[in-house]
């Protein structure tokens, strides 16, 4: 089951965020995965914005990952400058994965093979101006609901 969904404001797409954020539980992993400029940071800022977190949150820019504390933990990893797959073995990441936080990275597809394989994939691409298209491909049986989680919400609140 894959679930599609075009944004047509920054806003929407933190508002989407903030949905995504409102459902998460402890120990998700969300794969962020689209081009320069495809949204990743915003949707970010969204789930933060839906787990409660106060802090501005921006692309870890020095630093590979940025925690954050609301309703639970956030660990924001961005691997775009990451040098090789290899190099993400050492960061010790699974510590977050398997941690009791919510886990968002962007850039994935730089290390897809350190990444756990149960996982909500969004592929996020630029379509224009004012619209993002985000594509969810869900990894496991947790991620399947998650993604009707959403799809559910999504659709109630569009359908008022
Ligand atoms: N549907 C939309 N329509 C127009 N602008 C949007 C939409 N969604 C997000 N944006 C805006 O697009 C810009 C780029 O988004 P963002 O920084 O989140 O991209 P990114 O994928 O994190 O990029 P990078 O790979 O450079 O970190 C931001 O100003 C963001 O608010
Ligand atoms: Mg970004």
């Amino acid at each position: 089951m894959d679930f599609e969904i075009t944004t047509e404001s920054p806003e929407e797409t933190g508002s989407l965020g903030e949905l995504i954020g409102s459902l998460v539980e402890p120990g998700d992993v969300l794969l962020l995965v689209g081009s320069l400029g495809s949204g990743k940071t915003r949707l970010t800022q969204g789930i933060g914005e839906g787990m409660g977190i106060d802090d501005s949150i921006a692309s870890p820019t020095f630093v590979i990952v940025m925690e954050h504390r609301g309703t639970l933990p956030l660990y924001h990893v961005d691997l775009y400058r990451l040098e090789e797959t290899a190099a993400v073995l050492d960061l010790g990441l699974d510590d977050y994965f398997y941690g009791d936080g919510v886990t968002v990275v962007e850039w994935a597809d730089r290390a897809m093979p350190a990444m756990p394989p149960e996982h909500l994939l969004v592929r996020m691409s630029y379509i224009d101006e004012d619209h993002r298209e985000m594509v969810f491909h869900p990894e496991g049986e947790r991620y399947l609901e998650l993604t009707r989680d959403i799809a559910t919400a999504r659709y109630k609140k569009t359908d008022v």
